[in-house]
């Protein structure tokens, strides 16, 4: 990968402002989701208005890999209709004669690992540098338990090689950790299991498989931290359009509400409550933001934010909190360092193995800028408000921290230069273009 660095100035020392509308880019989760689904279902499938970013392209790519024909257009992807499957009620796939390359993205990986595991064929998934350092027991460990065999790295790294087992069997199954991931890739086995699978997870994390099984007809039912799925149903295909995605569109609220005099209006964004915690978090800051035209689509809430500059107070955040806004963390960190007194985040271990180590990476590049940050096994403590100065700064390839690291930049004093910034294009290819839209 050929990756660009990028260079930003203060919007303060230019006396400039974050206004206008923005739509956000569609949502990350729920276009990986239509792609599995579809690429299940018997009947063709339409996803208009798909996030097209790496980490979704690898999605496609290995579906296509499996024989399935997925067309790939600027507002929608066409998925055709298939065969059913000698072994189960879906879409038949073909084994795949080359490895299925799931680049950067753990949800194509996990997700993937519980649909691999009912075939009647191998398959191997591999990943870039990055993915092949994060944990992947969490997913092999049930699905072993339903029947599927799979070998690791270390036992617990890409690649993976799967022996899938398309008699698995259901299971009870309380996982360690709060993760969607690893509840959707057994929620995907589930669908071939006959019988009745259930999940539990220590604190509930997002629930957009649920959501979208439920609307697709498969028979689901769940709890707070329980889900509980039947087997044996079958998917005819979804036709819907996907929203806003939420955390992608948290950098620009982050902006709009430490760039002073800011106003901005976020249009038709994923509200989902499993992914607004960051929400709740702002508002308990102090944050000014209204929520506008409440509505549902495809059993999921979106609407329009309007956002204002604010000044935060610091806050606290616990470990029942943290899976609601897991991948808002970095910005919110960056939030704080703007916020009045000391800001805690705790029971935060598992951004140590995301797209990096979040925590660390947060807390080096943090304290370049000259923000007070102490770094915790769990988490974070930041103290506030600071003055940030512009300086090198290094984004560890990784999307989410590449784009923080951008707003913090344009509060900061002096130039800041961020490397590798191409690594947003894993969730939000136009970033930099939709962020020039907006300053004025
Ligand atoms: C995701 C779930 C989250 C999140 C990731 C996307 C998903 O990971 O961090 O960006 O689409 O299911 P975990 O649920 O594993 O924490």
């Amino acid at each position: 990968m050929n990756l660009k660095p990028a260079q930003f100035s203060s919007l303060i020392s230019a006396k400039k402002k974050i206004k206008g509308e923005f739509v956000p880019p569609p949502d990350k989760s729920i276009t990986h989701r239509a792609i599995f689904l579809s690429s299940l279902s018997l009947k063709k499938s339409c996803i208009k208005n798909p996030l097209l970013s790496a980490d979704c392209l690898s999605s496609i790519d290995c579906f296509k890999k499996l024989g399935v024909p997925i067309e790939i257009h600027k507002q929608a992807l066409i998925v055709s209709s298939g065969k059913e499957s000698s072994t189960s009620k879906f879409r038949s796939f073909l084994k795949p004669n080359s490895k299925l390359d799931c680049g950067n993205s753990g949800t194509t990986m996990r997700l993937l690992s519980g649909v691999a595991a009912a075939q009647n064929f191998k398959s191997c998934l591999t990943g870039d540098s990055s993915l092949s350092k994060r944990p992947m027991k969490r997913v092999i460990e049930p699905l072993t338990k339903m029947g599927a065999l799979i070998q690791a790295f270390k036992d617990n790294y890409a690649p993976l090689r799967i022996k899938g087992n398309p008699n698995l069997k259901p299971i009870d199954w309380k996982s360690p950790v709060a993760s969607a991931q690893v509840k959707s890739s057994i929620l995907l086995a589930a669908l071939f299991a006959s019988g009745k699978t259930t999940i539990e997870e220590p604190v509930k994390s997002r629930d957009h498989t649920e959501r979208f099984l439920k609307a697709l007809g498969i028979k689901i039912m769940s709890n707070e931290r329980k889900v509980t799925v039947w087997g044996g149903g079958s998917l005819q295909g979804l036709d819907l359009k996907v929203p806003g995605d939420f955390s992608s569109a948290a950098f620009f609220i982050a902006a709009a509400l430490l760039v002073p005099d800011s106003f901005l209006v976020i249009k038709n964004v994923n509200l989902n409550p499993t992914r607004t915690g960051f929400l709740k978090v702002l508002k308990k800051m102090g944050a000014n933001i209204e929520i506008k035209n409440l509505k549902e689509r495809f059993n999921e809430p979106l609407g329009d934010l309007e956002v204002r500059a604010s000044s935060l107070k610091a806050c606290s955040i616990q470990r029942e909190e943290i899976p609601f806004l897991i991948d808002e963390i970095p910005i919110l960190a960056v939030l704080a360092t703007q916020a009045q007194g000391e800001s805690s985040i705790s029971g935060a271990e598992e951004l140590r193995v995301k797209e990096s180590d979040r925590i660390a990476s947060m807390a080096s590049e943090l304290k370049k800028m000259g923000a007070e940050v102490e770094e915790k096994k769990d988490g974070i403590l930041i103290s506030g408000p600071v003055f940030l100065k512009g300086t090198k700064l290094n984004s560890y390839q990784d999307h989410r921290i590449a784009m923080s690291l951008a707003i913090a930049a344009l509060l900061a004093e002096g130039e800041t230069k961020i490397t590798d910034f191409d690594c947003v294009n894993i969730s939000f290819p136009n970033f930099l273009k939709e962020l020039n839209k907006l300053i004025d």
